[in-house]
């Protein structure tokens, strides 16, 4: 037994004599470390930004286990013994990056790079598990990786910048079985060179766990350590007798530990006297083999129970006891994500289903199998079924669960049937199930029919307090014939018996699901005619079920396509160059914000918010004062100063609330402690006391704020122009609609890094800010005004962002300022790193919006006249929203409206302000003009893209609405798009396939769409400063923020290209010597914002403006010095220092007025299948095809078209950001909140970068490329809208109408439950029913 911590991380041994026993790995790594690649993003689990390799010796198989650990869970005690390995350890920048890095570079699968460290380990564990197996040896350079598991090893981690594409292909690189025609573009390999050029993969290359560790710590790693506060009982005996024992302390609070997963949903907001580890205890964490039954110890892990349930039985004679085994395991393996799994115990997950009626997939599944529970309670132990351990009153710290048995049936003469089911947003795990099932059931044949003789119905997570059995419906069940008769009785029993209790979310869809999943397990031996199925014999056969479920057989994506055409005008500017600092954010090198090693007597603060829309603040007090350091309020604002957090050019918002708060999630206060976790704690913990006696009721929806005129204004010069005479178009139109209504969601940025900031007061009254800001320059501002000091005592740098995508525009500036206030009145540096919940809660987001539009149309299609009425919620101040009505229009009027008009209200309402969200506005309108169209084709039954041709412009109707954006007629590149798409994508024949499959099948049905988007931008003044330095290196700065987007890139290829102009010997290797350095307030004034996705074009052209000064001033000189003979870069540059030639230069790029908008174009198929049973929607493919002008980089540009798509994926299909009536959100966790993984991006995903040619009023005849793809999402959209369009005609059928469904509104999300209810909660019903009178 240990009474020292010892472990190694990367090689190093570490050594900790003391230490607090609830720290997690993660906050050791990164604050007593050097290894800062392990990043926080949820804090739960559920981002796989915080993945480390754990590597342990098995002293009993003398061989090492490596796999993967969330490390924001793992308590630090829980790693004694063990060897981590972060993405630094397989390689950096002084020893040389590890293949993996360089792979994420060269196949430019990091863009932001917050997550990229975390997705290398990830990859790095498959890896290293795929060489363990015993598949025949693998080729050179390569690995016994699967593209499959390739693909899985990223499936529980999330990245918000890539869209998944370029990461799966880095992994599928490494794969034995991959076909590399199928990999996307890099910078290794053309179709000539191929393999060879990847780089070299080795997979001795690093050691996991060090030999010292071996010999150290051979015989055992539990740990008893500092007086016991942390215990490692070795035995049941010891265990029981030191919780009697402990149980007898009065106060004491114990902790038992296993993983420690389970603080990922249950968030520990207490301290813990003692924590006993079970991990060492022999009988709780072993596999046997007991009779008829196996035995499976409580802290087995759910990886560790997977593998010995495959591995049961191997050979071939699969009986159909090993089938329910191995379909358990797989049921299992959508479970979280492996690096969950891979620590979660099968103990603890019951115990939580328990305790606190989590909504465990395990007890479901355990439950249909009749399994079994021993428990300890003090020293005495009980068997019970899992029916009666879950029915008991909650288990207090002092029970013990033990083991579980699951019994096997062996020998059974007659058939068995086993199904488990999950509905859940994202097949792959990493989200909670909205329901799950498993049923096992006996049949015979009797007389030509089925009969049922023993049938066990489990189901959970839908919303009661644990997991049950249907009883009635098995009852009624058993003994009888199967026929549809029977099984239209048992799905109505079956309806009455799951329901969720009240206040349990989408209460009729989970209702729904019972009744589709039994459906789908019995209907495979029932045929239409009520006879035995022909091949019941053969059940349970691949392929049987309705509900989707391949994710074992099939890869989860197919290869994708990407069509670039590099152009070598401008050398290097238009080469697909590797995104800058690609490697080192893949090593977890790259430094962001929290990762800047914390000044001495730094303090750590953490935001108090309002829980109430509109109340008095009377109080706030915390629930300990003792770690806390301070509570800053706006009283603490310095004399003179302004209660001010954001600045913008339309207004600002406090910085806190002053004594009455304007919306639930405003800032209140901000804890100041030693630490993070102790701020946050105390942050999470204070009692705000509230007041609303007298006040006005809040303002919670646009129609309370139309009540109540409560509005912002929009400027006039924002305010967008109509087009035409409305009421001449209407009065034109064979056919009208009128005040259809659509309403559109918000939605959350999901940056992975949240925001942070660093504030350090420097001499004579100054402030320094580190902070993770799109618009440092307007930060500078709001905390210059806040403190009262000059501007010129306020410096803000920004040197990268963890993702922004708007929302660290205005968002980020109250973050900074309250570390500014904090620092400045305790005269100490002071740094936030704000947690999920809290970013969530505060975040704003997109807007949402109440539209009702008004359309007039003739018969052919054509449209005449619209008119939008349209509510947005802006929230309490008015942030960027003004800019919103003339986004929306920009991008509604893709379509030749004839004449429209509109009115838009900007409601001011006590909600969190609305910010700038990608493509803020735009997707909002291009969305509503799609729903026009759709309508009027369904109103006039005419082919959808018919109505959408019919409404495209010509030239001279584009001019008439989008005026100097339109540009030359040569621009205007939709048309060539649109028929090209057709052409490249195949669509004629694809919709057919579609109409043919949706005749032929019943349960599935498929959708295609093709849209095309117009998104007008503008380009904004920049600056720009080059300066080169004696040694030929170049240092630039812009006033653009790295957010991922590859702006430094864009940069450096315009700054080696400009300065190549010097004409002299080495230029060609200028791009190595340019380096991009951090966003400077002081040192370069006027930085604007970077957003709107013109910033990298316009930084561009500010360092162009600097090159071209330079250029001058070297080319006049070169002249004098080529009299000396040829002349080098290096001896020009050393001459012109010696001449005293000024090698700087800075520029102030302003756009023409008459040339700084123009619009960008393009267009998506997509295609979809939607699951007619559980609403689930499969994108089959989308092609993509996207107008770059001459693309500064075309592998930058194709990162954000596909990042921006896939996010537009999350907007339209999966991302439900909830508030509750009081308007405080409620998604606030990965748990509740679902953006894309890979599971959920389009299977195959074909983009081709149009490259249109010359565009003489662009920079280098570029376009922007950031945000318009998100636009193109919408045909995600569409395309299911057209099935389920299909699937609502066939229930229309079943009901035994004629003819076909009328229009319906498809919401956005159009999330399980939205698709399914449009389905038809109850199509299964239908259907029987319509078989029952045929
Ligand atoms: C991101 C994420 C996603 C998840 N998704 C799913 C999902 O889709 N479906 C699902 O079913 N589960 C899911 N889980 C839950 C997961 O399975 C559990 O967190 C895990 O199994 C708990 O095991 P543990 O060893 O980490 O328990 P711990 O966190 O160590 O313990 C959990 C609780 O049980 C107590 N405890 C642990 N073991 C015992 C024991 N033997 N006897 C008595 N008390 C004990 C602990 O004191 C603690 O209170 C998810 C978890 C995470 C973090
Ligand atoms: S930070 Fe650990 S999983 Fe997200
Ligand atoms: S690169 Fe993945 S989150 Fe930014």
């Amino acid at each position: 037994m240990e009474d020292t911590l010892v472990f190694a991380v990367n090689g190093e041994r570490i050594e900790l004599s003391s230490v607090d026993p609830s720290t997690t790995l993660l906050q050791f790594l990164r604050s007593h470390t050097r290894f800062k690649s392990v990043k926080l993003s949820c804090g739960e689990g559920g981002c796989g930004a915080c993945n480390v390799l754990l590597s342990k010796f098995d002293t009993k198989l003398k061989q090492v286990e490596d796999y993967t650990v969330s490390s924001c869970l793992t308590l630090l005690c829980s790693v004694n013994g063990c060897s981590i390995t972060t993405t630094e350890g397989l390689g950096n920048v002084k020893d040389g990056f590890h293949s993996i890095h360089q792979r994420f570079a060269g196949f430019h699968a990091s863009q932001c790079g917050f997550c990229t460290p975390g997705m290398c380990v990830s990859l790095f564990s498959a890896l290293v598990n795929s060489d363990k197996t015993h598949r025949p040896e693998a080729a050179f350079g390569s690995s016994k990786l699967t593209v499959l598991e390739a693909e899985k090893s990223i499936s529980g981690n999330l990245c918000r910048c890539t869209g998944y594409r370029p990461i799966a292909d880095v992994c599928k690189s490494f794969a034995a079985d991959v076909d590399m025609e199928d990999l996307g573009i890099n910078s290794f390999w053309n179709k000539e060179t191929k393999l060879h050029k990847l780089p070299f993969y080795d997979s001795k290359q690093i050691t996991t766990y060090p030999e010292f560790l071996r010999n150290e710590r051979e015989s055992t790693t539990a740990l008893n350590y500092q007086n016991k506060t942390w215990y490692s009982p070795l035995s049941v005996e010891e265990l029981g007798s030191l919780l009697e024992s402990v149980s007898a302390e009065n106060g004491m609070m114990v902790k038992l530990v296993a993983g420690n997963t389970g603080t990922g949903y249950y968030k520990e907001t207490e301290y813990y006297n003692k924590y006993i580890d079970l991990r060492f205890i022999p009988e709780l964490s072993t596999i046997k083999k007991a009779g008829s039954q196996i035995e499976i110890g409580a802290t087995v892990s759910i990886s560790k129970l997977i593998l010995a349930l495959k591995e049961e039985r191997n050979d071939d004679l699969v009986s159909e006891g090993d089938i329910v085994l191995k379909k358990i395991a797989s049921h299992l393996e959508k479970i979280a994500s492996e690096s969950i799994r891979n620590v979660a115990s099968i103990g603890g997950n019951l115990v939580m289903a328990q305790r606190k009626n989590f909504p465990s997939d395990i007890a479901t599944v355990l439950l249909a199998v009749k399994s079994k529970v021993t428990i300890l309670t003090g020293v005495k132990k009980e068997i019970l079924t899992l029916e009666e351990f879950l029915e008991k009153p909650a288990l207090d710290s002092r029970n013990v669960l033990l083991s579980v048995f699951i019994p096997c049936s062996e020998n059974i003469k007659t058939k068995l049937l086993f199904e488990t089911y999950r509905a859940s947003p994202r097949p792959l795990g990493n989200a909670l199930a909205y329901l799950n099932a498993a049923f096992l059931a006996e049949i015979c044949n009797v007389d030509n029919s089925v009969v049922i003789n023993r049938i066990q119905l489990a189901f959970g997570s839908f919303g009661a307090k644990h997991a049950i059995r249907a009883g009635t419906v098995e009852n009624y069940l058993v003994g009888k014939k199967l026929s549809v008769d029977l099984l239209y009785e048992a799905v109505k029993l079956l309806r009455v018996a799951i329901s969720p209790e009240n206040g349990t979310s989408h209460p009729a869809y989970r209702s729904s699901l019972p009744v589709s999943f039994l459906f789908d397990f019995l209907l495979p031996i029932v045929d239409a005619d009520g006879c035995i199925h022909k091949s019941t014999c053969n059940y349970p056969r691949i392929g049987s079920r309705l509900t989707f479920d391949d994710c074992e057989r099939t890869t989860l994506l197919s290869s994708a396509k990407q069509v670039i055409e590099s152009s070598h005008e401008h050398y290097p500017v238009g080469q697909p160059v590797i995104k800058s600092g690609a490697a080192i954010q893949a090593s977890g090198e790259a430094v962001f914000v929290d990762d800047i090693p914390s000044p001495l007597n730094c303090l750590h603060g953490a935001f108090i918010y309002s829980t109430k829309p509109l109340a008095r603040v009377k109080s706030i007090k915390l629930k300990s004062e003792k770690d806390v350091n301070s509570v800053v309020t706006f009283h603490d604002i310095p004399k003179g100063g302004e209660n001010v957090g954001a600045i913008n050019r339309f207004g600002q918002e406090p910085l806190f609330s002053n004594e009455l708060t304007q919306c639930a999630g405003q800032r209140i206060a901000f804890t100041v402690a030693e630490t993070q976790k102790n701020a946050d704690m105390a942050a999470d913990t204070a009692m705000v006391d509230y007041d609303i006696e007298d006040l006005e009721p809040p303002i919670l929806t646009v129609e309370q704020a139309v009540e109540k005129s409560s509005f912002f204004e929009v400027p006039s010069f924002l305010y967008p122009s109509q087009v035409g005479d409305f009421s001449k178009g209407m009065a034109e139109s064979d056919h009208q609609i009128h005040c259809e209504e659509i309403k559109l969601p918000s939605q959350y940025y999901f940056y992975m890094e949240t925001q942070t900031a660093l504030a350090v007061p420097d001499e004579d009254n100054c402030m320094v800010v580190y902070s993770s800001s799109q618009a440092p320059e307007f930060a500078h501002l709001a905390i210059s005004r806040c403190l009262n000091i000059p501007e010129h005592n306020v410096r803000m740098i920004t040197r990268r962002v963890g993702g922004g995508f708007g929302g660290k525009v205005v968002k980020a500036m109250p973050v900074a300022t309250a570390c500014a206030l904090a620092a400045y009145k305790l005269r100490c540096p002071v740094r936030t790193y704000v947690n999920r919940k809290t970013d969530m809660i505060m975040a704003g987001g997109r807007h949402p919006m109440k539209i009702n539009y008004t359309v007039g149309f003739k018969s052919n299609g054509k449209i005449t006249a619209v008119h939008l009425d349209i509510l947005i919620n802006a929230g309490m101040s008015p942030d960027v929203s003004p800019i919103i009505p003339w986004n929306m229009i920009g991008s509604f009027k893709k379509y030749n409206f004839g004449a429209f008009s509109f009115d838009f209200k900007l409601c001011k309402t006590n909600h969190s302000s609305k910010s700038a969200m990608r493509a803020p506005g735009e997707v909002q309108g291009s969305f509503i003009a799609e729903a026009v169209i759709e309508h009027i084709a369904t109103y006039l039954s005419l082919d959808v893209g018919f109505v959408r041709e019919m409404n495209f412009h010509n030239f001279d109707s584009l001019k008439l609405f989008y005026g100097n954006s339109a540009g030359e007629p040569l621009e205007y590149t939709l048309p060539t798009i649109w028929d090209k798409l057709m052409k490249s994508s195949n669509f004629d024949h694809r919709v057919e396939t579609v109409n043919e499959f949706n005749k032929n099948n019943i349960w599935r049905k498929k959708g295609i769409s093709r849209i095309p988007i117009l998104q007008d931008v503008s380009l904004r003044p920049t600056p720009g400063k080059v300066s080169i330095l004696q040694d030929g290196s170049v240092v630039v700065e812009v006033g653009g923020i790295e957010l991922g987007q590859g702006l430094w890139t864009k940069v450096k290829q315009m700054t080696a290209y400009c300065l190549s102009a010097v004409q002299c010997d080495g230029t060609d290797g200028l791009l190595e010597k340019v380096r991009i350095i951090q966003a400077d307030t002081l040192s370069m004034v006027q930085g604007g914002i970077t957003a709107g996705s013109t910033t990298s074009e316009a930084s561009c052209e500010a360092v162009r403006l600097c090159c071209n000064v330079l250029v001058e001033r070297l080319v006049s000189l070169k002249e004098k010095v080529k009299q000396m003979g040829s002349v080098s870069w290096e001896l020009l540059i050393m001459q012109a220092h010696m001449q005293s030639i000024n090698l700087s230069a800075s520029s102030f790029f302003v756009p023409e007025f008459t040339s700084m908008r123009y619009i960008n174009y393009g267009a998506a198929v997509s295609e979809v299948e939607v699951n007619l049973l559980t609403g689930e929607t499969k994108i089959l493919q989308t092609d993509i095809m996207y107008d770059c002008g001459q693309s500064l980089n075309p592998a930058v540009d194709l990162g954000q078209i596909e990042g921006a798509f896939v996010q537009g994926i999350g907007f339209f299909m999966l991302e439900e950001y909830l508030t509750n009536s009081d308007g405080l959100v409620v998604a606030d966790s990965t748990w509740t909140y679902k953006i894309p993984t890979i599971d959920t991006i389009p299977k195959q995903l074909n983009v081709q970068i149009l490259n249109s040619g010359h565009h003489k009023n662009r920079v280098l005849s570029s376009k922007a490329s950031g945000e318009p793809p998100l636009l193109l999402a919408a045909s995600v959209h569409c395309a299911t809208r057209a099935a389920i369009k299909e699937a609502r005609n066939q229930l229309y059928c079943w009901k035994g109408l004629n003819g076909s469904d009328s229009f319906f509104q498809l919401d956005v999300p159009a999330t399980m439950p939205v698709v399914k209810t449009l389905c038809g909660l109850d199509n299964v019903e239908f259907y029987l029913q319509s078989l029952l009178s045929s």
